[in-house]
């Protein structure tokens, strides 16, 4: 897991932030010929040729939307100066100025002291021990999976992934059971992802605008955090009983004895729900897509499986041994990054790459363009795990490869999704084949994460 991606496991851990007294006049090059709303437009056509044309500028771009400055990073050093150098002077962003009414008291958007006490409470629950608990859930989730199948049978993979990894989520961060009468949860995590498109105009419509999307969004928001405020009232007092997030989320104290706000809570649970579910579904969907693509890598796979694992489980011991299966997992997350763009608001002037950004200017971090650069990867559009080389990983600039983010925020699930892809790729692929039945090519949906536009279609055999 060498190169998943900087990362600093201690939330306190980081060089300190360069002081510059004297900052550069000029602002970012960029498209400021083009009409105003010319940039709106084709963001929203094509994300894709809209960075290619922002990289024509440099490293470091401007550019506006109607109302607010952007500025887009496309160089791994200064992705770097941004995330693990300079971090306190980009704060997060959560699109809110979009209308995204979200969980605010969340770990993904709190910031300062509030997210560091977050932080070093939360990482309890993602401890290496704890993480490993949770394999067997896994496990148990996917043969379940796979035994509800028949052979022959057509089933849209997205969707299959997508209740499996949320049902392996529920149960080892909240101890629930999906079956247990909470559809809530399942809709809640269906409408997060629906309304977070980039390519739909209501996206750029503040929440108070009633479309459809924001209507049901806001109905469904409501009932879950009702959901959510009964379960924590059922908890409360009882939370020695249970050994989950939920559980230390309840118990955690600051050092002057204060308990976490039940708003706080609230928003953990909404959080980890969006961060840990669509994510690692949306990897283990494009893993197989390029397995039933590519033959050759699939018998390597299988070849690996085979000498490795003799059709069973994989166990602790066997992680380590699995690296063509790593290698499989890491170039997935190359060509498809699930969080495929990150973003931040610079809290102060500041440099970066020799120009002075302003004060709330929002910064743009895409992965899915750096990892697809051709200064740092051949034949970037290929699926090819075999360049995974140790020679390779040494031989590329940090932060050309982050999927997991970087710096102090990185992502806290990281451990957790390598483990959940690692043992639910290998259970699967022992014991089915999948026929392709949709488009080789399917079209993606920028979303809140990075989505097939359509079902990827598959007939199951069972091996
Ligand atoms: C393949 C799966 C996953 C990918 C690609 C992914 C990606 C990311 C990225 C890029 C960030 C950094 C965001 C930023 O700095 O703006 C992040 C943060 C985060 N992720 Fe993940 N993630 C995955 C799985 C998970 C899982 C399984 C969980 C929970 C169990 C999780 C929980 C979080 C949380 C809470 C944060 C915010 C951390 C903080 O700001 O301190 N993620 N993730």
């Amino acid at each position: 897991m060498s190169n998943l991606g900087p990362e600093s496991s201690d939330p306190s851990e980081g060089r300190s932030a360069r002081v510059d007294e004297d900052l550069p006049s000029k602002t970012p090059p960029g498209p400021d010929g083009l009409p105003v709303v010319g940039n709106a437009r084709s963001l929203i056509r094509d994300p894709r040729e809209f960075y290619d044309k922002l990289s024509e500028y440099g490293s470091v771009v401007g550019y506006r939307l109607p109302w607010m400055e952007f500025c887009t990073v496309l160089h791994p050093e200064l992705i770097e100066r941004v995330l693990m150098v300079d971090y306190e002077r980009y704060a997060k962003w959560g699109l809110e100025d979009f209308g995204g009414e979200f969980a605010p008291e969340g770990l993904l958007l709190t910031d300062g002291e509030q997210w560091r006490r977050q932080r070093t409470t939360i990482q309890n629950a993602f401890t290496v021990e704890r993480i490993q608990s949770y394999g067997d859930t896994m496990a148990q989730g996917a043969t379940e999976m796979i035994n509800g199948w028949d052979d022959g049978e057509e089933i849209a993979l997205n969707q299959a992934f997508s209740k499996l990894t949320l049902d392996v989520l529920t149960r080892s961060l909240f101890d629930l059971q999906l079956s247990e009468g909470s559809d809530i949860v399942t809709e809640f995590a269906e409408t997060l992802n629906d309304r977070g498109s980039i390519d739909g105009i209501s996206t750029f419509l503040p929440m108070w605008v009633p479309t459809p999307k924001n209507r049901k969004y806001k109905r469904v928001l409501s009932e879950f955090r009702s959901f959510v405020d009964g379960l924590i009232d059922e908890r409360r007092g009882r939370a020695d009983e249970y050994d989950d997030l939920l559980s230390l989320l309840l118990a955690a104290e600051d050092d002057d004895g204060n308990t976490m706000s039940e708003t706080e809570i609230r928003d953990q649970m909404v959080t980890f729900l969006f961060a840990g579910h669509e994510t690692t579904s949306l990897a283990l969907t494009y893993t197989f897509l390029e397995l039933a693509k590519e033959p050759s890598v699939r018998e390597r796979l299988d070849t690996e499986h085979d000498s490795v694992l003799g059709g069973g489980a994989p166990g602790l011991g066997d992680l380590n041994n699995l690296s063509y299966t790593e290698q499989v997992i890491q170039e997935s997350l190359r060509l498809y990054p699930p969080a495929f763009i990150m973003f931040r608001k610079v809290t102060e002037d500041t440099e970066l790459g020799g120009y002075r950004i302003p004060k709330g200017t929002r910064l743009t971090l895409p992965q899915f363009y750096i990892h697809t650069d051709e200064r740092w990867y051949d034949a970037p559009e290929r699926f090819d795990p075999s360049r995974w080389t140790e020679e390779f990983e040494d031989s590329l600039p940090d932060y050309a490869y982050f999927p997991f983010g970087g710096g102090p925020r990185h992502c806290i699930g990281m451990r957790f999704a390598m483990l959940e892809l690692k043992t639910i790729l290998p259970i699967v692929a022992q014991s089915t084949e999948f026929e392709l039945l949709s488009d080789p090519d399917p079209e993606l949906d920028m979303a809140t994460t990075l989505r097939p536009a359509e079902d990827i279609r598959m007939r199951v055999s069972k091996r």
